[in-house]
């Protein structure tokens, strides 16, 4: 049986993977001011990510019977200065979900909570891919530099990213 601590902590989890969605619009929304479209594409696939995070956390208190409370969240960042200090804020966000998401696991290690260790797996799998992908564009971007001939090949990369979900829905654990 699911903890009551462990109940709020995955509430909680739901809203900030919400609110990961709502920094990454600001983002897309940098990008799109800067007409770069391959980044905007990019956002656009993070954020259909954070929401299928929020709503695999969703699902899985819902089946065990748990209560769900939607919060509110503060403004996003929106001034950004350069694509590359976008993506640093990005990296630096995916490492706060990462040590919140390692919060999770060691409150269901406490409980002995089976169920919820294999479930979280999933998000404590996610996170290194999550992490991999801004570290990679930050590599990418630190080397274009100022160069806008190599910016635009790198916006054209992006344009190509899809979202794939994974191989069962949404709503299942795998
Ligand atoms: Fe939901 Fe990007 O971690």
């Amino acid at each position: 049986m699911i903890s009551e601590r462990l109940k709020e902590a995955i509430n909680d989890q739901i809203n900030f993977e919400y609110y990961s969605a709502n920094i990454y619009l600001a983002m897309e929304a940098y990008f799109a001011r800067e007409n770069l479209n391959g980044f905007v594409n990019f956002f656009k696939v993070q954020i259909q990510e954070e929401n299928l995070h929020a709503s695999k956390f969703f699902d899985y208190l819902n089946q065990v019977g748990a209560g769900i409370t939607i919060k509110g969240f503060p403004d996003p960042k929106n001034d950004y200065k350069s694509p590359l200090e976008v993506f640093e804020a990005g990296l630096k966000h995916e490492q706060i979900v990462t040590s919140k998401i390692n919060n999770l696991m060691s409150i269901a290690n406490e409980d002995r909570d089976y169920a919820s260790i294999t479930f979280l797996q999933w998000f404590v799998n996610e996170q290194v891919e999550e992490e991999d992908t801004f570290n990679n564009a930050i590599q990418a971007l630190k080397r274009i530099g100022d160069n806008p001939a190599a910016l635009y090949l790198y916006d054209q990369e992006l344009a190509a990213r899809t979202f794939v979900p994974p191989a069962s829905s949404a709503a299942s654990q795998n």
